[in-house]
């Protein structure tokens, strides 16, 4: 009997081991490259989908914040209501007493700010008037006290100009939204931006004279 070790050839599975681990590594090397790669092929359409979805709702909200409202359908005195991002907003269509009101030395002396110093308005309407035409007043109807919706209320016993009249604590505004003295409420009513688009069209939420102005860095609302 040959005691002699044997040089076995090695068997089929020992053949094939080597190799299978490398293939198995390079499998794995590809198959990590292919999913990052794929990874990567997913992220951009991803990445472009998302910066078409926020460009989608930065439109939305800049189409939100502009509203047009058609007022040919108001006679002289009388008034509509409409809500802009949030806020009631009085649409008042003048007669000429009222504009003329509006400058009355009376009345003047009567109200806290009469001269729109504080800033509760776009440039336009930093006037008598607190409007871009004299013809329209548009405020929005918040009172700057505790926030309550005045209604449209003359101030007894001063030149008829329109008004509004706070429920809530009774502060009193004459027909530009200007807040009498000794009221609780501290400020005028805020004067949303607006320009006319035609005599009888306007659009609320940009002032053309003042573009930059915005309404959330307004002293109260
Ligand atoms: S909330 Fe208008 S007077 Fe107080």
């Amino acid at each position: 009997m040959d005691d002699t070790p044997q040089s076995h050839p090695p068997s089929s599975s020992q053949e094939c081991h080597a190799p299978t681990t490398t293939r198995r590594h390079v499998l794995e090397i590809s198959t990590a490259a292919l999913g990052g790669a794929g990874a990567c092929a997913l992220a951009v359409p991803f990445l472009n989908s998302l910066r078409g979805t926020q460009t989608a709702i930065q439109q939305a909200e800049e189409e939100s914040a502009l509203l047009d409202v058609d007022v040919s359908d108001l006679t002289p005195g009388a008034q509509k209501n409409v809500i802009w991002r949030h806020w009631p907003v009085s649409i008042q269509r003048r007669t000429p007493q009222m504009q003329e009101a509006l400058k009355s030395a009376e009345l003047l002396r009567q109200l806290r700010d009469p001269y729109s110093k504080a800033r509760q308005q776009p440039l336009d309407a930093a006037n008598l008037y607190r409007s871009l035409n004299p013809e329209y007043g548009v405020f929005i109807t918040v009172c700057t006290h505790l926030g309550c919706i005045p209604t449209m209320h003359d101030i007894p016993g001063l030149p008829s100009s329109g008004g509004f009249f706070c429920p809530c604590h009774g502060s009193q505004f004459d027909g530009a939204g200007r807040v009498l003295q000794n009221m609780p409420a501290p400020y005028n009513l805020p004067v949303p931006p607006l320009f006319f688009l035609t005599s009888t069209k306007l659009r609320l939420g940009m002032s053309k004279a003042d573009p930059h102005f915005d309404i959330n860095t307004i002293q109260q609302i």
